[in-house]
């Protein structure tokens, strides 16, 4: 799970959590804040997976390189929904957007699918890290 833009310390611990809960490791950017929040957020019995990254959008490219499926999380156009989307049989990145403006256009250009969680409320957007780790879920197989 890669929330390689994130504004919110306490979604990334959020996110450890579930990553924890499925077998899945945590992609983030060195930002300067970024330890003390996982510290933070960290009620697990062993420190979770973690991968520290300076070049996002660098890291993304190598991951497509050597074959990893790339999915973004994000409301699109060309999105699909949540419940189209099979387990992960490969190597797999999750990508979460910014809490704030979402994947950047830069990114959005590597992903190989994008997969969006319905909504029918009035809200605009899920919580970043609520959206996450459905999507991990579906893909876990554990849903
Ligand atoms: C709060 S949302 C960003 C909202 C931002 N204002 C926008 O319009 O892009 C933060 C991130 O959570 C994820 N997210 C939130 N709700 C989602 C949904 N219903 N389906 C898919 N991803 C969602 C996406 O990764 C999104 O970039």
């Amino acid at each position: 799970m890669a929330p390689l833009w994130p504004l919110h310390g306490a979604n990334l611990g959020t996110l450890a959590r579930t990553c924890d809960a499925t077998g899945a490791c945590l992609t983030v950017p060195r930002f300067p804040w970024v330890p003390e929040a996982l510290a933070r957020g960290n009620t697990l019995r062993k420190p979770p997976c973690v991968h520290w990254t300076g070049d996002p959008v660098g890291w993304l490219e190598r991951e497509r390189a050597r074959g990893t499926r790339v999915v973004g999380v994000e409301l699109a156009d060309e999105a699909i929904r949540l419940a189209e989307l099979p387990p992960a049989r490969e190597r797999t990145v999750i990508v979460l957007g910014h809490e704030q403006q979402g994947i950047p256009p830069e990114a959005l250009d590597l992903l190989d699918v994008c997969v969006e969680i319905p909504m029918v409320g009035t809200g605009a957007s899920l919580n970043v890290a609520v959206a996450g780790s459905l999507v991990l879920y579906k893909l876990a197989g554990l849903l």
